[in-house]
């Protein structure tokens, strides 16, 4: 089973507050820390921890940030033989504030804007030849809705993490497999005048809505709702979060996992990987979130 990230590959700027400033507001920060991050290559270490084949596709800058980013996912055992060093554009740099429980996100493309068309076609016939294909929205736009046409068309499975928050057309959402959009995406993505049951009822076992502290809810396709509640964790940093439980339940769902199974799996990686810093320092390996699930099923 091989699994292909097409997305951003940046390095975050994370600092630490007792709580994330309101508008206008300057604190005190206690920690700050240039750790590797985006959305994709993100997802690519997560499944890569626990244990999936991965390949990540995506362009960083012919600088430092660059090679450390390339390296750490290498070293994270994710494959990076069609990354490509793009000249004259800056690797991606994400702003993140951290603190009670939460974070804000700025981010700056840099170098994932060469994301293109052009890029894919030059790696097409190497990305046909996975067995999924994973998404977000930190990539142009135009090249997101690209690859899931294409990935329709080869009839490969596609999972879109619409995350920056951006509207989908509706032959897009058609043709992908999953959309994993959490809560303030849905809302913004789908609207507001549906229940979010309704919405999920609307897209069975294609919408999967991720909740912060309420967990991650489905629509089956006997129309039975399914929320997973979130497991309690001693949460040092949520970033990355999203980006953990979006790689674990890609893998887990294209091992063949019942979507109960890969969402209550996903749940615990993604619970687990807000106890450390960083959003990928916490991100679990597949022992730890066996432990995890074992210990939550005993009475
Ligand atoms: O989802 C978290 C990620 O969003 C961070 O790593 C940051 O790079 C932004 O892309």
């Amino acid at each position: 089973m091989k699994l292909a990230v097409v997305g951003s590959i940046n390095i975050d700027q994370t600092v630490m507050a007792d709580r994330i400033p309101n508008k206008g507001e300057t604190l005190p920060g206690h920690d700050l820390q240039f750790v590797p991050g985006g959305k994709g290559a993100n997802q690519a270490v997560a499944m890569a921890r626990l244990g999936a084949e991965v390949s990540m596709f995506g362009c960083v800058g012919n600088d430092d940030n660059g090679r450390r980013m390339v390296e750490n996912l290498r070293a994270n055992g994710v494959d990076t033989e069609f990354v490509k060093t793009v000249d004259g554009i800056p690797t991606g740099i994400a702003i993140i504030t951290v603190g009670d429980n939460d974070n804000t996100i700025i981010v700056v493309a840099g170098a994932n804007a060469a994301v293109d068309r052009s890029y894919i076609d030059s790696m097409k016939n190497r990305l046909l030849k996975y067995d999924m294909v994973v998404l977000q929205h930190e990539i142009p736009l135009d090249t997101v809705h690209y690859v899931v046409d294409l990935c329709s068309e080869h009839h490969i499975p596609v999972v879109l993490n619409p995350a920056p928050a951006a509207g989908i057309p509706a032959e897009v959402i058609e043709k992908t497999t999953w959309i994993t959009p959490n809560e303030h995406e849905a809302a913004l993505i789908f609207g507001t005048d549906r229940t979010m049951e309704e919405l999920l009822l609307a897209y069975p076992e294609k919408l999967v809505i991720t909740r912060g502290s309420k967990g991650v809810s489905t629509a089956l396709a006997s129309g039975r709702i399914l929320h997973v509640p979130v497991r309690p964790a001693k949460v040092v940093d949520t970033s990355g979060a999203g980006d953990t439980l979006n790689g674990a339940f890609c893998f887990r769902i294209a091992s063949g996992d019942t979507i109960e199974d890969a969402l209550r799996y996903a749940n615990t990686a993604a619970s687990l990987s807000t106890e450390k810093f960083g959003a990928q320092g916490g991100m679990p390996t597949a022992t730890e979130v066996k432990l995890a699930l074992e210990k939550e099923e005993q009475p």
